[in-house]
This record gives C-alpha cells, sequence and structure tokens, in this order.
C-alpha cells in the first residue's frame, strides 16, 4: 500500500490541524492569526480552506496540511503523512505501521541506554574519573544534564544485562549499535568513555558518539555505527536543544565538534550546532532549512581552506535552492527568483576550536561571528588562489565555479559588484552586463542537466526525482499534462529539444504525439516516461487552479522562459569565445560568431518584450 497522501488531503482538514496549534480568526473567506513558524505580534498567518492552503506572509512560508504537518514536526513528507494519517485514524499499512513501531521501539532502547549511561556518570565510582575529566574542562552540571551527558563503564556486559531486565532483546540492542557480536555472545560496544547521546530535531534518541578519557585510546571518538536511527551525516548535534534559539535569533551557527555544541549552550550561545566531523551535507542544511535561512559556518582555518569545505558549501547552497518538484510546480517565479539563503563563514583564530575559543575569550568568539565572511567573498577568495588566473583555461574554470555563486546572490546591487569584481580578478575586459549573462547560462541548471544526460545515456532507468535546475522543465510539462490542449501553444515556442533532460524531451514528444495528456501517458512505452507523467499529473493535480483566462499566457511564458535560458546558454558560450580572444590574440574569431551573436541578442530582446506582456502572471 503506498503512502496514503490522497487519503490525508481528503479527509484531513487543514483548518482543524492548524487550529489545534494556533489561534485562527475567520476573516471573509479565509483565517488568519499568528504564525507558529516565526516570533510575531501581528497576525501575517492565513489559512484558506476551500483551496486548503496556508501562507505566512511575514516568514514566507506556506503549503498545503502535508507541508504544515512538515513544520510543525520538523518532519519529512513521508513522516508528516504518516502523522497526520495517524491523528485522523487513517488506515496505514500493517507494513508502515511495524516500520514505525519498530523505530520507535529502538529510539526506546537508545533513550534507556543514555539514562543509564547518565545515572552512572552522575552516581557511580567507576566514573569518578570521568567527572573529574568534565570538570576539568569547565563543562558545568547543568550542561551535562542538558545534554544527558554519561559514562559508559568497562564493563562488557553492563549495559546489555540492564536493557535486557527492562524487557529489550539482545538484537534490539544490536541494531541500535550498543551491542556488538561477539565469538559467543554480543557485548557492550562503548566501554570506558564518556557518552554524548545524540538526539534528532523531534529529541529522538538516534545515537551515540562516546569520547575516551585517555589521549593515548584510538579513537578519540567512537560514534554509533549506520544504523536504521543513526545516519551521521544527516543529524546535527544539539539540534533538540537549539531549534527554538535558532528561529528565535534567526541564524543557525555550525561548529564541528560535539565539546564545541556544549560550550557554546553553556554561554548562552543555544543556537550552535555540530555537524559530528563531517563536511556539511544537504541532509544538514535541509533540516535547518526549515528554521532559517541565516547559516554561519564557523570553521577552523585548516577546515576554512580545504576543498571539501567548500563542495560542502556548494551542496549547502543547492540545497537551499532546490525546492521539490511538489513545491516549485505551482511557482514558476521562485525559478526566477534568487537564493533566500544567507550562508556565511567565520574563520576562528588559529589552533582554537570554538570550545577553547568561547572560553578563553567570549567576545572575541561573538566578535568572529559577527564579522563572518558572505560564502561568495570567501569562495573568491578561495577560487582566486586554486586555479591559475592567467590562463584561459583557469579563467574558465574559475567562472564556471563561481557563476552559480553570483547568480545566488538576492540583492542586486550586491550582485553587480561581484560581478564587477569578477571581472576585475580574471581581467576579462568585458561588461558586467555581458558577465551577466554569462552568469545566468552557467546556473547550475545547466551543469546537472549535462551531466544528468551522460548518465541517462549509460542508464535510461535511472531517473530519479528532479534535479536542480529541470525545475522550469518539469513545470512546464506539468502545465501540459494538465492542461493538454495547451501543448500546441508550447510547440509553437519551443520544440522537443529544448529540454536538457532527456526524459523529459520523450516527455514532449509524447504529449505531442498524443496531443492529450491522459491517453500520451497511458501510450508511453517506457515506464520511466510514464513513472514521470503520472508523478507531473498529480503534482499537479495538487496545484491551485490556474483560471482559464491565465491559462494561455502562463503556458507561453513558462515556454519562453525554457527557449530564453537555451539562448542564454548559447549566448553565454559565444561570449565566453570573445572574451577569450580578447586576452588571447592567438584565437581567431570569425565574424560568424559574431553574426551568432547578434541573431541571438535579437532573439532574447523578441523574448523579453513577449515575457514582459505575459508578466502579469503570478502563478499560485
Ligand atoms: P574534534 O577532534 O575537534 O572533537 O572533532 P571535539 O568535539 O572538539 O572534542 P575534544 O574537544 O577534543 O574533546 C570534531 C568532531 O569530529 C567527530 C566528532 O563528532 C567530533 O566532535 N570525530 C572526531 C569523530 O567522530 N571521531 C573521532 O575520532 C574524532
Ligand atoms: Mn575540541
Amino acid at each position: 500500500m503506498p503512502l496514503p497522501v490522497e487519503e490525508v488531503k481528503a479527509q484531513v482538514p487543514l483548518v482543524d490541524v492548524v487550529s489545534a496549534a494556533v489561534r485562527l480568526q475567520p476573516s471573509g473567506r479565509y483565517l488568519k492569526g499568528l504564525c507558529p513558524f516565526h516570533e510575531e505580534k501581528t497576525p501575517s498567518f492565513f489559512v484558506f480552506p476551500e483551496r486548503g492552503t496556508w501562507r505566512c506572509f511575514g516568514c514566507g512560508r506556506g503549503g498545503d496540511v502535508i507541508s504544515f504537518a512538515m513544520e510543525r514536526d520538523q518532519a519529512t513528507f513521508v513522516e508528516a503523512v504518516g502523522a497526520l494519517a495517524r491523528e485522523a485514524g487513517i488506515v496505514v499499512s500493517p507494513q508502515e505501521e511495524r516500520k514505525r513501531s519498530r523505530l520507535q521501539l529502538l529510539g526506546q532502547v537508545n533513550q534507556e541506554a543514555a539514562e543509564f549511561y547518565h545515572r552512572l556518570l552522575k552516581e557511580s565510582p567507576e566514573a569518578k574519573a570521568a567527572r573529574e575529566y568534565l570538570a576539568e574542562r569547565d563543562i558545568s552540571q547543568e550542561t551535562i544534564a542538558r545534554f544527558m551527558l554519561g559514562f559508559a563503564p568497562s564493563s562488557y556486559g553492563i549495559v546489555r544485562s540492564h536493557l535486557v531486565s527492562l524487557g529489550f532483546a539482545p538484537e534490539d540492542l544490536l541494531q541500535v549499535g550498543l551491542l556488538r557480536q561477539g565469538d559467543r555472545e554480543p557485548y557492550d560496544y562503548f566501554r570506558n568513555r564518556i557518552m554524548f547521546p545524540i538526539r534528532d530535531a523531534r529529541g529522538r534518541f538516534c545515537g551515540f558518539g562516546a569520547r575516551t578519557l585517555s589521549a593515548e585510546i584510538q579513537p578519540k571518538y567512537l560514534n554509533t555505527p549506520q544504523t536504521p536511527l543513526f545516519d551521521k551525516s544527516g543529524l546535527l548535534y544539539g539540534l533538540d536543544l537549539a531549534q527554538q534559539p535558532i528561529r528565535e535569533r534567526k541564524q543557525c551557527i555550525v561548529v564541528e565538534g560535539y565539546t564545541d555544541v556544549l560550550m557554546a549552550h553553556q554561554h548562552g550561545e543555544t543556537n550552535v550546532v555540530a555537524s559530528m566531523g563531517t563536511a556539511l551535507t544537504e541532509k544538514h542544511v535541509r533540516a535547518v532549512k526549515g528554521l532559517t535561512t541565516n547559516l554561519v559556518l564557523a570553521l577552523d582555518p585548516d577546515a576554512a581552506g580545504s576543498a571539501a569545505t567548500l563542495r560542502g558549501l556548494e551542496v549547502a547552497r543547492r540545497a537551499f535552492d532546490r525546492v521539490d518538484a511538489r513545491v516549485s510546480l505551482g511557482d514558476v517565479m521562485r525559478l526566477e527568483s534568487t537564493l533566500a539563503a544567507d550562508i556565511r563563514i567565520a574563520v576562528l583564530p588559529e589552533g582554537k576550536d570554538p570550545d577553547e575559543l568561547l572560553r578563553a575569550d567570549r567576545d572575541a568568539w561573538r566578535q568572529r561571528i559577527e564579522s563572518a565572511e558572505p560564502f561568495v567573498d570567501y569562495a573568491f577568495r578561495f577560487i582566486a588562489r586554486e586555479h591559475n588566473l592567467n590562463s584561459t583555461q583557469g579563467k574558465r574554470a574559475a567562472v564556471q565555479a563561481l557563476a552559480p555563486l553570483i547568480t545566488d546572490v538576492a540583492d542586486p546591487v550586491a550582485r553587480q559588484h561581484y560581478l564587477k569584481r569578477l571581472g576585475q580578478v580574471l581581467d576579462l575586459g568585458i561588461q558586467s552586463e555581458v558577465l551577466m549573462n554569462l552568469m545566468h547560462a552557467q546556473r547550475p541548471a545547466r551543469r546537472t542537466a549535462r551531466t544528468a544526460r551522460r548518465k541517462d545515456e549509460e542508464d535510461p532507468a535511472k531517473n530519479g526525482p528532479a534535479q536542480a535546475g529541470d525545475r522550469l522543465e518539469e513545470y512546464l510539462l506539468g502545465l501540459l499534462i494538465v492542461h493538454p490542449q495547451t501543448h500546441a501553444l508550447a510547440a509553437d515556442v519551443i520544440d522537443a529539444e529544448d529540454f536538457h533532460q532527456p526524459l523529459h524531451r520523450q516527455a514532449f514528444a509524447h504529449l505531442a504525439a498524443a496531443g492529450n495528456g491522459q491517453a500520451a501517458a497511458d501510450d508511453a512505452a517506457e515506464d520511466n516516461v510514464r513513472g514521470l507523467l503520472d508523478r507531473l499529473r498529480q503534482a499537479g493535480s495538487h496545484q491551485p487552479r490556474i483560471d482559464e483566462a491565465h491559462l494561455n499566457p502562463t503556458v507561453v511564458a513558462a515556454a519562453l522562459r525554457l527557449k530564453q535560458r537555451n539562448l542564454q546558454e548559447e549566448n553565454a558560450d559565444l561570449q565566453l569565445l570573445l572574451a577569450n580572444e580578447r586576452n588571447d590574440r592567438e584565437q581567431p574569431l570569425g565574424t560568424q560568431i559574431r553574426e551568432e551573436v547578434r541573431r541571438i541578442g535579437e532573439q532574447l530582446r523578441r523574448i523579453n518584450r513577449a515575457l514582459k506582456q505575459t508578466s502579469f502572471i503570478r502563478t499560485p
């Protein structure tokens, strides 16, 4: 049985769900109240019962009943659907139910273990050294309690016998990583270590970090291995406690270590979380995205200089940029809107991690955070160092690395500033408008589309969910599926070749062949095309209706944008050739290229004029 998405949407009234969390005042055909997701004194949170949607004009969040539950519970889509289904008494498949209760049980195992370790730390004579160690590091009793720090004694069986006495099976303990399978029987995995229970945003006990007391013992930290509950690459240590402060302060500070989080919270810096020693991943960013879009990464100078960090940042940037196909289908404006996140880098003094810095000099810490450098500035310095900017190749690589970052800068003045700087740094000798075109076309859209194309050729069946940059294509296809009669209109502007994604090209061709979305999808020979069409149709049917008068212009505008994107890309390649020619007199350039540039320029101007005429369209 699939996820009961339809049942939930049909049977769970949004107003009921929201009312449980927000005092709503009826006002005309909608209701309003104080937004539960950000601090406010006057209501800017609206619920539209007829459409089953909500929107906060203060913080910009919005969506349907499922997105409300996702925000409310800080849950994934699947979890939110499950939660709503349960609340409404909708029957979930026994399989799903078993999985959920299994996870719940495993969480309980961890929680009992955490409480046991915590008690041992406070009471056991064997934990004396651990207590002294923590005291020496200025970790207060209150911090120990808030983070439920614990102590695992050197015994090979004390945790097992304690938890078994509580009624848990050794298999459960093995599965959460508390036990390890020995030659004869499973034994306690964590021994003679200080225990850091790791909870997720909702406070569920997912696993442990365990620190040795002695510098001789390796590894310094032993962590819970990958388990159904513990995914190190997605968890942020301290997020359960930091959640509310992050919302209130509208900022999330990411550090690297457990002890850094302890010390930060102890010093009142409660909006701090740790990535547990791994580079920042998209999952991490997703975990905080619902709370704030202001991220500060506090990095030690080594990490700050590493390529891994930059890759992590690129991931972070894209995670902010990307929206689920579910959301983006109804939101063409977002395609053009710039990145809403502000990611900054605070480089700490040499040899000081946040823990040491905070203890030594809290003001210095504050000052570093406050003067954190915008990611783009940081990336500039970094990239200028990485590439040989005297060579054409180096310049091209630098433009490619920086372009997506610059186009994401929301403030147009700042964007101009960066463009100008890029022009100067690279000594391109071209106008910033030209560069801007170049930037636009260099957006990740294109790179992902190209790599995707290559991948698809290897394995046509592997067409997962949309990648960044395919949103426009998906959006347009979604429109055409829900409103098949508009296909001919779009076909006046574009053809199948205008789609980067091969699957999208196929889908567009199928739609054209049948002239009818439904029939086309069903006739589609390939499962993956059918799958895509079904998914888009389903997503499209969740979108608020586009009224008759706006439908045609909406389709035309989307098709124009697609065409515009492709022309801009072509243009960018040519511009790069032109720019190179200026610096590299060896490279001969025919009038042909200039002629091509002129032709594209003209087409783009025509498209711009046409788009202006459709610019009154605001798709919901
Ligand atoms: P650090 O070595 O900076 O740890 O590693 P720390 O938290 O500052 O610990 P102290 O101050 O020496 O007590 C940063 C993070 O990397 C992960 C942990 O999440 C740690 O907090 N790590 C480090 C491991 O998982 N295993 C290790 O062996 C070391
Ligand atoms: Mn440390």
